[in-house]
């Protein structure tokens, strides 16, 4: 099955992804991290847009399971001779893999390649879109830490407007019942949404606060701001994280912008799972990696 925005998940499949990232969580910290759920099968990894994380973690993801992975290097291809995404997915397509990983700059680039080819496409983020195993890992470590999400009071905060794991995120939060506060400076909120700033308010008595990177290179203009500026008036400082829920905690999806969007002692504090969401993200890959391609089997192990 295509994985490509939260939606295309049923309740059914959520829960069981949820669980299945707890039992990868385990599994990698021990010693012999290989299984075999998809020996054999051929995944194809092919970023067009830049990604530390995200990459690293599908290629662990699907290694640890065994299967066959090739990353296209996407600078160097064909697309940079004019070739269509389209024709780059069909060419894919065409060596008979079984899953194709696929990060895109275009909003939409995941369904239209679906649309075309046979190979499940599972949605690594595109453009201002969506970013559906972000806001799965997301999920997984507010409910692996606090033991549920629902009634759990969650801030995300920063540039609401262009990131695809706000989104993801958002939906998947409110999906499991979670009471969900956007704040951001106004240039950097969705469209005609009337929250405006509200930092203050979104974090106070917040038991998680989310923090957002500024996505510079989707802004028309500079937002302007002096160094230290955008830290005082929308980021994450000691002052307002002190504000919080008692045992609040702090998430990013990475890459941070330390002393801009948070603290860099915040986001080292004991308070933070930001390296708890990297962990997560290569057991909640695994877990989507074998409901993509062994789906519905998997739904019902
Ligand atoms: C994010 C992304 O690429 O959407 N990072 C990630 O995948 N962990 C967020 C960002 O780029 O700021």
């Amino acid at each position: 099955m295509h994985i490509i925005r939260p939606s295309d998940l049923s309740d059914d499949q959520l829960d069981h992804l949820l669980r299945e990232a707890e039992h990868w969580l385990e599994h990698n910290r021990g010693a012999d991290k290989r299984v075999d759920r998809l020996a054999g099968r051929s995944i194809v990894l092919a970023f067009f847009e830049n990604s530390t994380r995200t990459l690293l973690s599908f290629d662990m993801a699907a290694q640890r399971l065994g299967a066959m992975v090739t990353t296209l290097p996407a600078g160097q291809s064909s697309l940079a001779k004019g070739e269509t995404l389209i024709d780059t997915a069909l060419t894919i397509d065409a060596m008979q893999v079984d899953a194709l990983v696929m990060r895109h700059p275009e909003p939409g680039a995941p369904d239209t390649v679906a649309e075309t080819i046979r190979a499940a496409v599972v949605n690594a983020g595109d453009g201002t879109g969506e970013h559906p195993t972000q806001g799965l890992l997301d999920v997984a470590t507010i409910h692996h830490h606090f033991g549920r999400v629902d009634g759990l009071k969650v801030a995300i905060c920063g540039d609401i407007r262009h990131s695809r794991v706000a989104s993801s995120t958002h939906a998947l939060l409110e999906r499991l019942g979670a009471d969900v506060t956007l704040a951001g400076p106004a240039a950097l909120m969705p469209e005609g949404h009337d929250g405006a700033d509200g930092i203050d308010d979104a974090v106070a008595g917040a038991d998680v606060v989310m923090m957002l990177r500024i996505q510079r290179e989707r802004l028309a203009a500079d937002l302007g701001d002096a160094p230290g500026e955008y830290l005082a008036r929308y980021g994450l400082t000691e002052k307002r994280f002190a504000t919080a829920a008692p045992g609040a905690v702090i998430m990013h999806p990475g890459p941070m912008n330390r002393g801009v969007e948070i603290l860099g002692e915040l986001a080292d504090s004991e308070h933070s799972l930001i390296t708890a969401q990297v962990e997560m993200g290569v057991a909640m890959r695994m877990a989507v990696l074998d409901l993509a391609i062994n789906e519905p089997a998997a739904v019902t192990s």
